[in-house]
């Protein structure tokens, strides 16, 4: 009854409440996997910049080449595509199974990391990349997979559903709104990621790939973010009962398929106009399931912490059982619609 080894990458937002949750319900887990976990490292760029009550110092490394060699799961919670992306692979070519949250990684290599989980009999999660805290990955990866997605629409940006839902209720400027969003942890360390849509843009695109079954990247969708969004554009969207919310718009046509992300017009009726803060809410339509919805904290440390720690733990129960959990096969190669298709 060995432990379950895993090793953390990043102790940023993300990564301190994901330690938070694997130290404080150590015991609990344990029971819930039917063996012990054990975190046997966190890597860290600076260790003396890490205070956090719950993180034993001792864990902290700079070397996190080394220490993904020495793991059943790794976790990546540093963000970014290098070096992040060589840890990963790294990790696989070590027999680890991982768990990111990291959506421009995803939506950039993706399929490269699926294919070599794949080859080497690992697993690969990433429920935290896509609306924090709601299991949308899951249910499209497992839940629908009998059935046929027609199209998926949602805010799946918590950084800018904050900014405009701020402008919109308080009358704050976007930069005040900003500031606000980035010191509650919702924001990536870059924020022009999340305001010019590129975010939500790689989101789409893991979206797409699981919606579809289809290489789809960051590069197949069309993006604009919410910079240009003046109070005017808020005050004459309120002045007809509309908000501006940034979408996310997954779907197939006789063109194609199609991934994009654009502020849209939306009526006060409309579910989505009342997804506020840095909440997110994503609809799925699919053929025989009809409508499905999903809400709920789409960014912040703990809330996304708990998408990671289940992913964690799901595949802790496969390591435990000796089996493998769903693969991600790409095989249908569906045109994509013209970019400029609306
Ligand atoms: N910066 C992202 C957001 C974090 O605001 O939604 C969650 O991916």
């Amino acid at each position: 009854n060995a432990p379950i080894r895993v090793a953390l990458l990043g102790a940023g937002t993300v990564g301190s409440q994901t330690a938070r949750l694997l130290v404080e319900q150590q015991e609990e887990l344990a029971n819930r996997i039917g063996r012990p976990m054990e975190l046997v490292g966190i890597a860290v760029l600076d260790p003396s910049a890490v205070s956090d009550p719950w993180i034993d110092t001792s864990l902290l490394t700079t070397d996190a080449s080394e220490l993904v060699t020495r793991a059943d799961i790794v976790i990546e919670l540093i963000g970014g595509i290098e070096p992040a992306r060589s840890f990963l692979m790294k990790a696989i070519e070590s027999g680890a199974s991982v768990v990111t949250a990291n959506k421009a990684l995803l939506a950039k290599h993706g399929p490269e990391l699926y294919s070599a989980a794949s080859e080497h009999g690992v697993d690969i999660y990433f429920e935290a990349a896509v609306g924090g805290a709601i299991p949308i990955v899951r249910p499209l990866r497992e839940s629908l997979v009998g059935d046929k997605v027609l199209n998926v629409m949602g805010i799946v940006n918590g950084t800018t559903n904050y900014i405009l839902d701020e402008m919109t209720t308080k009358g704050l400027d976007f930069d005040e709104a900003l500031r606000d969003a980035q010191k509650k942890g919702f924001a990536e360390a870059d924020p022009t990621a999340d305001i010019e849509g590129l975010d939500a843009a790689a989101k789409a695109a893991i979206i797409a790939l699981l919606a579809f079954h289809t290489d789809v990247r960051m590069d197949d969708v069309p993006v604009e973010g919410i910079t240009k969004i003046t109070a005017d554009d808020i005050a004459a969207a309120s002045a007809e009962n509309k908000v501006i919310k940034l979408l996310a718009v997954v779907d197939q046509s006789d063109a194609g398929i199609s991934a994009r992300v654009y502020p849209a017009l939306m009526s006060l009726e409309h579910p989505l106009a009342s997804v506020h803060g840095s909440f997110n809410a994503v609809f799925v339509k699919s053929e025989a399931a009809d409508d499905l919805m999903f809400y709920g904290r789409g960014a912040g440390g703990a809330p996304t912490a708990s998408a990671v720690v289940g992913d964690v733990v799901t595949e802790a129960r496969h390591i435990a059982q000796g089996s493998v959990g769903p693969v991600i096969p790409i095989y249908a190669s569906l045109p994509k619609a013209p970019l400029d298709a609306s």
